[in-house]
């Protein structure tokens, strides 16, 4: 994550009602029972929506997230007796926590995952952290679709950027990683070779939501990837540049409004349990 996370959190927050992530963490507890005496983990708790929920729920809720901004957020606006928010990276954290070793009844992580370069060791750490018995509840989406492969962040994109006369030079030695998967199979062959038992799998075909030039700059200025490879000082100018390029290639409505700035990504929960 890169600049004004908080200010991102207040924006997922304010539009959670239509904003399809907050929607499938609903759909995930619906397949889930919490019991009053449950330690859960939220992995990448970004804004702390999800500890809130939880935590009339469950004896505790520990939130961590790799964004100082989220995490600010969070302790302002979600926090409750009973919750501890800290910061951290899912890829290390089982390192900097010796007595989360085998803690937590429930561990649940929503939308974080693609973000992880290190998918396997993410994994390991929080099998680690899991009590045997415990329950795993992991969302995220996958397949993206890209329409008319033109989204910012598929192949197109990439290209596109990478060809680019003035920020092609920046990418030179850069590797996307963001939204690569195709295959749910493959994955859950890796979770099951950390250790976990996979209970159940859902997938949610997804669907385009509307936002506006504002939203979607501050969301490629916070979310997108490549954003990292330029420097600072051009960094507006780079997010003028994808936006005018997004803009010229994803269809419209009438009005004029883009469709969806991120393409339509089909979103997977799989429930996994440890022995
Ligand atoms: C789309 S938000 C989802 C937040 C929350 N889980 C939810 O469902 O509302 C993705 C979150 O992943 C966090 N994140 C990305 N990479 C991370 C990492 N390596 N370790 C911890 N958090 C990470 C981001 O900071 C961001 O808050």
């Amino acid at each position: 994550m890169n600049v004004s996370t908080s200010e991102l959190a207040s924006k997922y927050d304010s539009i959670s009602s239509v904003y399809l992530q907050n929607k499938f963490p609903d759909e995930a507890f619906k397949l889930v029972d919490f019991e009053i005496t449950d330690d859960v983990l939220d992995v990448g708790c970004g804004p702390g929506k999800q500890c809130k929920y939880l935590s009339p729920l469950v004896n505790s809720v520990i939130g961590f997230d790799i964004s100082p901004g989220m995490i600010e957020f969070a302790r302002r606006e979600n926090s409750a007796p009973n919750i501890q928010y800290f910061e951290d990276d899912a890829q290390t954290f089982g390192d900097h926590h010796g007595d989360w070793s085998e803690k937590f009844n429930k561990i649940i992580c929503f939308a974080v995952l693609h973000w992880c370069k290190d998918e396997e060791g993410t994994l390991k750490n929080i099998y680690h952290c899991l009590k045997p018995g415990g329950t795993f509840i992991l969302g995220f989406p996958f397949k993206f679709q890209l329409h008319g492969k033109t989204s910012c962040y598929g192949e197109t994109g990439d290209m596109w950027i990478r060809n680019h006369p003035r920020w092609g030079s920046f990418l030179k030695d850069y590797d996307t990683h963001v939204f690569p998967r195709e295959d749910s199979e493959m994955f859950l062959e890796c979770m099951r070779s950390v250790g976990f038992i996979i209970q159940k799998v859902q997938i949610y075909p997804g669907r385009w939501v509307q936002w506006n030039e504002q939203w979607i700059k501050a969301q490629l200025r916070c979310l997108f990837d490549p954003v990292t490879q330029i420097p600072v000082q051009h960094r507006d100018e780079f997010i003028d540049d994808v936006y005018k390029w997004l803009y010229d290639v994803t269809p419209k409505r009438p009005n004029g409004v883009l469709q969806g700035e991120l393409g339509r990504f089909e979103y997977i929960i799989i429930l996994a349990t440890r022995e």
